[in-house]
């Protein structure tokens, strides 16, 4: 039934040249354009469809780490052109992807507000001109901090909107969009992020956004003093975490993406042994040097996945946690930056974790036990050795 109605309307929105599709579209994206002049606008869509034909450049690690310290100002200078550049076809590829949903998709109104971001976002960049001196630079470290944090929050917004939109979209479709949006958002973020690094360091040992000495058991119990917190306001007990081997390793990596996916797998695995009434059996954490990395394990004893459910738990919006409309939407509520402080909720939480790992290279494996508990593998690619700066 659902189905024909959407054969029905799409039909009729693409047929018929009045039809609802024509001044939906048109009121959808003019939203984002009320400011712009016609000659602008124009203007503007040509930029968005050169852009989006240019290649999204890879993101790699050692390319991260090629700064001499401390950074000289023609590279710095050299990395904000190329910064400008590819933010800008990175936004322009992610506007083309969101155009091509249906339209009764793209018309949520989360769905969009991402598509205005975007816009606007595009727009800034391409109003900007790459900086020449070190001034022009500090003013383009503004630009790219408003850019950072005005996309901070959007993922609550997006997995809103694709519920919201669940009808009009098939699974398979929208694991497709938000599997590709959100590995393309890491890269973009970080593309930004590192250059505003490298202007205003973080600390000591970091090139840019890349601490050469990253601790992954430092960042663990981090994430378990984080998650703990979550745990003994929902549920008024603190499941502990046990790191049994390799504290003292270190890797060159970007410490936010390791936080993302330990603070993941750490909330799943504290929900799971509180849940199962076994959160007096610590969690544990074993950490292991690679030739290509480090290899950490994080075993619970919360009971497993049961069979049938093994095979969706990758699956965007799968959840088990349940509050009426999930804990996860919550987080639209809570300040920019803020998201992710609910145990669980949206159903993201594994598959963006293994987007992270996989970002440079990296992999993240579930192995569950139903009845006893599962392990999860994470590898987190960087094959170099850790080093002071
Ligand atoms: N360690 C675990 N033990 C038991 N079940 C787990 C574990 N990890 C994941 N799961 C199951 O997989 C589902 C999906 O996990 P995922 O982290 O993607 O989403 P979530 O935790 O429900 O929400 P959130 O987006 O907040 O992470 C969970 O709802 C849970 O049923
Ligand atoms: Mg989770």
């Amino acid at each position: 039934m659902i189905s024909g109605i959407r054969q029905c309307s799409r039909h009729l929105g693409r047929f018929h040249p009045l039809g609802s599709y024509v001044g939906m579209r048109r009121r959808w994206m003019s939203s984002s354009m009320e400011s712009l002049s016609d000659d602008e606008r124009l203007e503007l869509e040509k930029d968005i469809k050169m852009f989006a034909q240019k290649p999204q450049k890879q993101v790699k690690l050692e390319d991260l780490m090629a700064f001499k310290q401390p950074v000289e100002d023609a590279a710095l200078l050299r990395n904000g052109e190329e910064v400008l550049h590819d933010i800008a076809v990175r936004l322009a590829h992610r506007l083309d992807a969101l155009r091509y949903l249906d339209y009764l998709i793209v018309l949520n109104p989360s769905i969009s507000q991402i598509y205005s971001l975007y816009y606007n976002s595009f727009r800034v960049m391409r109003s900007t001109d790459p900086p020449n001196t070190v001034e022009e630079n500090a003013k383009f470290v503004q630009v790219l901090d408003h850019l950072v944090e005005s996309h901070s929050n959007t993922i609550p917004v997006l997995a809103k909107g694709f519920y919201e939109a669940r009808r009009y979209i098939s699974t398979t479709d929208s694991a497709k969009f938000l599997d590709t949006h959100l590995r393309a958002r890491i890269g973009t973020r970080l593309i930004a992020s590192h250059h505003i690094a490298l202007t205003n360091p973080i600390g000591d040992n970091f090139i840019g956004t890349v601490q050469m000495n990253c601790r992954p058991s430092f960042v663990l119990n981090e994430s378990a003093a984080f998650v703990g917190d979550i745990c003994d306001m929902k549920y008024g007990t603190v499941p502990q975490l046990v790191i049994d081997q390799g504290a003292d390793i270190e890797i060159p990596y970007v410490p936010v993406h390791m936080e993302y996916v330990f603070t993941e797998l750490l909330k799943n695995s504290f929900r799971a042994v509180v849940e199962n009434g076994t959160h007096n059996i610590p969690v544990q954490a074993t950490i292991i040097r690679t030739g290509q990395g480090v290899m950490v394990r994080i075993r619970d004893r919360g009971g497993g996945i049961p069979p049938p459910m093994e095979k969706e738990i990758f699956g965007f919006a799968f959840s088990t946690f349940d509050e009426g409309e999930g804990d996860g939407f919550s987080t639209l509520n809570s300040p920019p930056g803020g998201g992710g402080s609910s145990i669980a909720g949206l159903g993201y939480g594994l598959p963006l974790s293994r987007a992270y790992a996989e970002f440079f290279g990296g992999k993240l494996q579930v192995q569950t036990y139903h009845g006893w508990g599962t392990d999860v593998y994470v590898t987190l690619r960087s094959p170099f050795y850790a080093n002071k700066l």
